[in-house]
């Protein structure tokens, strides 16, 4: 959470950090703060409770002239959100001006040592902190700002990603990361000057250079106005930066003529899942290949158990490939909210699989998992949707989505490439192991490749959600059912109404319903029914009725063609039929557009609902 842009160079600063926020802007938005240091050597920073626009305004009437500055948009953790505790911070002599991503856990400790020897503090922040702090090393070891952040950031404990700027020496930044992201573009202008970017991720950088170098934890990088790039780590031993090149354009970041990203990304789907799928089967013989697994076979064909860590929507796609999995595998499969699975002293063998799932490859509690699964040996596979991202590179192997940039706080086609990834893993895993015999295989593979077409028609025939989701705005609450693997679906159409229209909601499998929340209804309850022509129909019927019984308003997603469940409900949603593993991918596109439609009835932001943050890099 929280977005860091910075820019040296021979351009003016303030425009290109000013678009560098916007496009970070998913990742918090309580507050933004800029700082840059003018020809006449003046360092200056901006604030504004808000959002980027908000502080555009502060600084309509202010000097923002200079070539280099940092830049940050704000999700709070330590101090409310407000004009004080936005970034930048300046130090005591406003010397140093500092952005920071990330938790300083022992800052208590450390603002009470530099209060007791005169410095004082303006903010609340764990951040404030951290420039103090590097300002009083260079005092008290009279070191330049380079091997003072160094001193500073081997008393620190937590997680940052920082970038900071001198007064005293406006030719360079400094910028450091460790377990927050921090990415370094490194380009030239028109004339071929060399200049550098800075970005949490590579969002703000992508419209100027494709060359960037992800810096490593606990790596440091000087970033000088003549080219010159260092990187050391903590102990001063030299690194060398690996320059990569991005692979990301400029068109995925606009929302091409949508009103909102979310609604851009739920209409790409099919589009995305056509480039998840393509080169992983072949037309030729139905074989799945995963490059991922090619080299690591043999970790999944010995393992005893797969345990998968996620959070949040990316839990709700991995339950669903547990399902699959397990049924397509016969392997055992369990899925743990990593943010507890890191807290409990799990039993983790060596010969485990432990698969991290997460869009952004950066939310904290599953890159501890990872660390913990390491510290026992086991196999650590990723899937993951941001390339290069933390969670990319701290497993031993793994798949990206490319289901492309997800912009919308709300996750949507990465929750369907999840699942999609977790499937086509465990078709791979099966035609190794051969737990599913070659007609049934080639038939779940066909099917698969479907899915994408079987998508487009449901977009097309759920158009007019838009005119029905008007009606429930009124609602204070929200109940979602479904069975199988329909259940990890009414929980993650619950959290997406939760998410973006503040209504609550909650998911439960339908049978759960007789052992409690069935007391929940009444005339004012819609309950959302996940009932396709599959499987468990006779049973969902069978709860349908319950609630009919007790007047809630049924609002269910049918099978095109049935009469029994359509003639019961209030309103319908029709999906194509599909195998039941795959009815997830379906039956989640309506509930995520009659979620969308209910915010935007609501007036609610749907790109960045209150209190969140599409990277969650705090735990
Ligand atoms: C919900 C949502 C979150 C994320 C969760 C995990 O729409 O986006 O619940 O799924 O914060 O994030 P990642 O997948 O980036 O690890």
């Amino acid at each position: 959470m929280c977005g860091i842009v910075g820019y040296i160079g021979t351009q003016q600063a303030y425009p290109i950090l000013i678009k560098g926020l916007h496009r970070l802007e998913y990742r918090g938005y309580d507050s933004a703060g800029v700082s840059l240091i003018n020809k006449s050597g003046a360092l200056t920073v901006y604030k504004a409770k808000g959002k980027v626009d908000d502080l555009e305004a502060v600084c309509a009437d202010k000097d923002i002239s200079g070539t280099i500055g940092i830049a940050h948009t704000r999700w709070a953790t330590h101090g409310e959100p407000n004009e004080a505790n936005a970034h930048p911070h300046y130090s005591q002599s406003h010397n140093l001006a500092l952005v920071h991503n990330g938790i300083i856990e022992n800052y208590k400790p450390l603002r009470s040592m530099m209060e007791r020897s005169g410095i004082s503090f303006c903010s609340d922040t764990d951040t404030e902190v951290l420039v103090q702090l590097v300002e009083y090393m260079q005092n008290s070891h009279k070191c330049d700002l380079f091997t003072a952040v160094q001193l500073a950031l081997k008393n620190v404990v937590g997680a940052y990603a920082i970038a900071i700027i001198e007064k005293s020496h406006p030719d360079r930044i400094v910028c450091a990361r460790k377990g927050s992201p921090l990415i370094i573009g490194v380009g030239k202008d028109k004339n071929d000057r060399a200049e550098f970017f800075i970005g949490s991720d590579a969002t703000p950088i992508v419209e100027y250079t494709d060359q960037v170098v992800y810096l490593g934890d606990e790596e440091i990088a000087s970033l000088d106005r003549t080219g010159k790039l260092q990187i050391t780590n903590l102990n001063n031993v030299k690194q060398t930066p690996q320059l990569v090149k991005l692979q990301m354009s400029l068109d995925q970041l606009e929302k091409g003529g949508y009103p909102h990203f979310m609604l851009k990304e739920i209409w790409e789907q099919p589009d995305a899942l056509r480039i998840c799928i393509k080169g992983r089967v072949s037309n030729l013989n139905s074989k799945v290949t995963l490059s991922g697994i090619i080299d690591h076979k043999d970790k999944f064909l010995n393992c005893r158990r797969i345990i998968i860590c996620a959070c949040g929507t990316s839990w709700h796609a991995s339950l669903i490939g547990k399902y699959f999995i397990e049924e397509a595998c016969h392997l055992p499969v369990e899925v743990e909210y990593a943010s507890e699975f890191r807290y409990r002293n799990p039993v983790i063998n060596a010969d485990d699989v432990v698969i991290a799932v997460s869009q952004s490859g950066e939310t904290a509690d599953t890159l501890a998992a990872i660390q913990l699964a390491k510290e026992h040996h086991a196999f650590v596979y990723g899937i993951c949707n941001v390339i290069g991202s933390s969670i990319s590179r701290a497993t031993d192997s793994g798949t990206y989505l490319h289901v492309g940039p997800e912009i919308g706080v709300a996750s949507t086609k990465a929750f369907t490439g999840q699942v999609i990834t977790l499937c086509l893993l465990g078709l791979a895993i099966a035609q190794e192991k051969k737990t599913l015999n070659d007609k049934m295989l080639n038939m779940l593979v066909n099917e698969l490749q479907q899915i994408p077409d079987k998508m487009q028609w449901t977009l097309e025939h759920n158009k007019d959600i838009s005119q029905f989701a008007q009606m429930f705005t009124y609602c204070k609450n929200f109940i979602y059912l479904g069975r199988g693997y329909n259940y990890p679906v009414a929980l993650e159409g619950a959290l997406k109404l939760k998410e973006i229209s503040y209504i609550h909601a909650e998911g439960y499998p339908a049978a759960e319903m007789k052992h409690g929340p069935i007391a929940l209804i009444d005339e004012e309850m819609p309950v959302v029914v996940i009932a396709p022509k599959r499987g468990m129909y006779d049973k969902i019927v069978s709860n349908i009725q319950e609630i009919k019984s007790r007047h809630g308003k049924i609002i269910s997603v049918v099978t095109e063609g049935d009469v029994t469940v359509k003639e019961m409900s209030d309103f319908s949603f029709v999906i194509p039929d599909t195998r039941d593993c795959y009815v997830p991918l379906l039956a989640v596109i309506p509930l995520q557009l009659l979620s969308y439609y209910v915010a935007v009835a609501k007036g609610r932001n749907v790109d960045q609902p209150r209190n969140l943050a599409k990277s969650v890099t705090v735990e």
